[in-house]
């Protein structure tokens, strides 16, 4: 018999179910439970406010409930919630698939749209598959893809997102990425590198697959969840030249760069180089579960009808407010903004991190910043510190800053902050910045 009685806790007045109600898989940064969000601000039900240099995982750029995506939000709920892709038109998906065609130079460009970045990474795969009419998918170790089968496979950031979970889709082989700071040969500037990356594809083209046999590469122009890894200037360009020489198509995953995050709306624009599909969610929405692909039209009119879709794809809700952050972000410069207080955090950080012989790095592009922490005087100089890197998390918050980690050593602190975020908030995250590792004894 279904019970109809009131669940223990459901009225607004009862005390809230005890936290152990979420699953151990949900791990966490901190046990706190909040009451609403403002800008760059999380506020608790008892008025404590903490600085979200973690943007929700890099997805309130605009920053939290901005009124105006509040407003397209609410206006739309009350209007229609869900107004099916397969069944029905519905204004804002139409206006949005058309904006969204029009983000990127070259083209012309055609918009997919689904919920979740691991969605539309599929999406992507399934198109370069089926537009190309072969098998094989290259993406780069320490790339960062989903959690859903195939973006699991794709996925080589760190052993816990898919070491307990083969067996994995195959024909999935992974390229040596430019990963300046660990570099075989010794650390070394991005602007003089010396990676061997090239050569290591030309050697898994002679060794594993058949370029021939390569549907698409998929990359991320910066890495995210592997440690906030900027590439050399001549990588993209490079890697572009090489897929276009083997007919393979070249996929940007841009779920966390995209959408203003590293000072260009998408990452791909700082090497002017054209992808053949990008892949995009995140920022999108400002918070709402929506995501997509672009690419190139005649690609994507190779995907037939019914050959793909879901249920939820293109929410008429979330489509709402993905135009109203469109407009926020074009009519606020937060793009500019992205690239001045990027600019101001990066430069902050290697003053300070002058001072502190456990900082190995520290590197960004926009506001996508990292530090990474290793062990002064042991190994080579660049063995990982993840418990430094915990110890500073941790310090970051008792002061009143969120801030993430990454790295395939969880030896990174990454620094994701809404792209409002004004210069006295960057200078006070850099104050707590710089106690968080005095006290971590970095
Ligand atoms: C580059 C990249 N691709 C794909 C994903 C997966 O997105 P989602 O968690 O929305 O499935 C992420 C998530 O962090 C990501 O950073």
């Amino acid at each position: 018999m279904v019970d109809t009685a009131p669940a223990p806790g459901a009225g607004t007045d009862a005390p809230l179910p005890d936290r152990s109600v979420v699953p151990a898989v949900w791990s966490r940064i901190t046990n706190l439970v909040v009451d609403h969000g403002e800008g760059s601000w999380l506020v608790t039900p008892d008025g404590q406010r903490y600085l979200d240099y973690t943007s929700g995982i890099g997805v309130t750029n605009t920053g939290h409930a901005h009124p105006r995506v509040v407003a397209a939000i609410q206006a739309q709920a009350a209007k229609l919630l869900h107004g099916q892709q397969n069944i029905v038109y519905h204004e804002p998906g139409l206006r949005l698939y058309e904006r969204l065609a029009h983000l990127l130079p070259g083209g012309p460009w055609s918009a997919f749209l689904s919920n979740s970045g691991a969605e539309a990474v599929e999406a992507a795969v399934k198109l370069a598959r089926i537009a190309t009419g072969r098998p094989a998918m290259i993406a780069f170790r320490y790339g960062f893809h989903g959690r859903t089968a195939q973006a699991m496979a794709l996925t080589a950031a760190k052993d816990v997102y898919r070491g307990a979970f083969e067996p994995l889709p195959g024909s999935v082989y992974h390229a040596a990425y430019p990963y300046c700071y660990r570099a075989a040969g010794g650390a070394h500037d991005p602007s003089a590198c010396t990676c061997d990356w090239e050569a290591q594809l030309d050697l898994l083209f002679h060794q594993l697959v058949y370029p021939g046999k390569v549907a698409g590469i998929i990359v991320e122009p910066v890495i995210g969840e592997g440690g906030y890894i900027v590439p050399p200037p001549g990588f993209l360009p490079r890697l572009r030249e090489l897929t276009r020489q083997h007919g393979i198509l070249l996929i940007a995953d841009e779920v966390q760069t995209g959408f203003g995050r590293t000072g260009e709306l998408f990452a791909v624009r700082h090497w002017d180089v054209e992808p053949d599909i990008l892949v995009m969610a995140k920022g999108i929405a400002s918070g709402l579960p929506l995501s997509g692909i672009l690419a190139r039209s005649d690609l994507m009119a190779k995907l037939g009808p019914g050959s793909h879709g879901g249920t939820y794809g293109g929410n008429v809700v979330a489509c709402a407010a993905a135009l109203a952050t469109l407009d926020v972000i074009e009519e606020e410069g937060l793009v500019a903004n992205a690239r001045e207080r990027g600019a101001q955090l990066l430069s902050g950080l290697r003053s300070i991190a002058a001072s502190h012989r456990g900082v190995g790095d520290v590197r960004g592009l926009g506001l996508m910043v990292a530090v990474e922490l290793v062990r002064p005087g042991e190994g080579d100089g660049r063995v990982p510190d993840p418990d430094l890197t915990r110890r500073i998390q941790q310090a970051c918050f008792d002061r009143g800053l969120l801030v993430l980690t990454a790295g395939t050593y969880v030896n990174v602190i990454r620094i994701i902050p809404p792209l409002v975020t004004t210069p006295d908030e960057v200078d006070r995250a850099l104050r707590i910045l710089a106690e968080a590792l005095n006290a971590a004894g970095a």
